[in-house]
Parts: C-alpha cells; structure tokens; sequence
C-alpha cells in the first residue's frame, strides 16, 4: 500500500472537485488517497475521500485574520495538513521553527501534518543536499506524535525534472536515519504517470506527493493504476 497525496495548490474549482472526486470514490485501489485542496472547496460532498490541507496557522485562534487554524480544519472533516510546502517556504517565508509549530499544532488537533523538506538546485549543485535536509528535519519535525516527511527538492517542483532513483535513494534513506521514530515518507516533484510505479518503488520511499497531476482524472488516476 503506497500513500498518494494530491496537492492542488491554487487551482480548481467545485465542478473540477465534483468530477475528480466522483471518479476516485469510484476507484478501487489498494493505496491511500489524500486529496490537499484549497480551504474553500474543503466543505460539502466529499464522496467519501480523504481530505487534507495545505496549510494550517501556527496560531491556535485569535486575531489572525485571513488564517486557519487546526481546530476549524478538525471541523472541517480534515485529517492531514501540508507543513512548510516550499511554496510556503518561499513566498510567505515559512521558517523551520513556524513549521515545527506548525505541525506541532496539527498534532495537537488530531490532524496528521506532512512536513516537506527539498533542497534548492543552488543547494544541490553546492554538494549541499543532505546537510539542507538534515538541518530542516531537526528544526522542523514536531517533539511527539506521528506525522509523514515529504522529500521534495525544490527544482523537481513543477519543472519536469526528477532526481535520478541514486539521488532520490540517499535522499531518503537520510531521512530515514535522521528522523527518531518510524514515519512514512513520501517522494514529491514532477510525479506522472510515466515515472510513478518506479519512483515509487524506491526503497523507503512510503508514498507520493502529486501537484499538476493531481487536478484531472486523466493525468491522476492513470498514477493510482499504475501503484496498484
Ligand atoms: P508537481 O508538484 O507534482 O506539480 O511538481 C508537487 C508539489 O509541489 O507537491
């Protein structure tokens, strides 16, 4: 059973939700889907999927206008929540520390925070990847509880471009050896229906996380097929 985790970043809307939805509960499969949306299309029919956020304040409540935090996601039905996507990271400067608050407050409400962790290609071509990864793992995973650690380098974002198997490997067997307790740990990046099943199949690597693919059941369900 591998996890794959759907991030639809800014895009969609309730008729796309409708139809991807519909077609997955429709899906049979032997891995988990988690399907991470934007807060507003959260509520209402879920067709029995699994749901996750992409963010979730720091805060616990209070005068923070404009975020969410872990007990409205609860409310919401939401049971995972993504921490410190390096989009977050980079254009709402998301630090170590607010992600491990981050996670830490999921935590607290019963919701399942995936930390992603990814190295710069600038950081990468400086021979620095398993010190980058090494250094976000300590400062950002929570004291206590279960969470799931992403591996997404930043560069693999969006670009079409994956890290050979080798990379993505010592990658994760790091984190594997870094982290204290036994979590899933999930590969992002540039994730299609091509390359899934053998990046997949990486030893420790427990799952995907799935951006652009994710949005539309042509490109989304031919990746669940091809893990099953
Ligand atoms: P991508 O995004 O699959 O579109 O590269 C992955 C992510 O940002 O989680």
């Amino acid at each position: 059973m591998k996890l794959i985790i759907g991030n639809w970043k800014m895009n969609g809307n309730l008729d796309e939700k409708n139809f991807l939805f519909k077609d997955l509960s429709n899906t049979k499969t032997k891995n988990k889907i988690i399907m991470c949306l934007p807060f507003t299309l959260i509520g209402g029919e879920n067709f029995g999927i699994t749901l996750g956020a992409q963010d979730v304040s720091n805060h616990e409540n209070g005068a923070y206008t404009g975020d969410i935090s872990a007990t409205m996601l609860k409310d919401a039905g939401v049971q995972y929540v993504l921490c410190g996507h390096s989009e977050r990271r980079l254009h709402h400067n998301e630090t170590n520390e607010m992600v491990k608050e981050k996670a830490t407050t999921a935590i607290k409400n019963g919701i399942i925070p995936v930390i992603c962790v990814g190295e710069t290609m600038e950081e990468k071509n400086a021979g620095h990847t398993i010190a980058v990864i090494k250094k976000m793992l300590s400062e950002s995973i929570p004291e206590n509880g279960e969470y799931i650690i992403a591996y997404e380098p930043r560069w693999a974002i969006g670009s079409g471009v994956t890290p050979t198997n080798s990379e993505i490997v010592l990658a994760v067997k790091i984190i594997f050896d870094t982290l204290p307790n036994s979590m899933p740990i999930l590969y992002g990046g540039s994730i299609n229906a091509t390359n899934a099943k053998e990046i997949a199949s990486i030893p420790y690597v427990d799952g995907l996380l799935i951006g652009s693919a994710s949005l539309k059941s042509e490109t989304f369900l031919p990746i669940i097929k091809t893990l099953d």
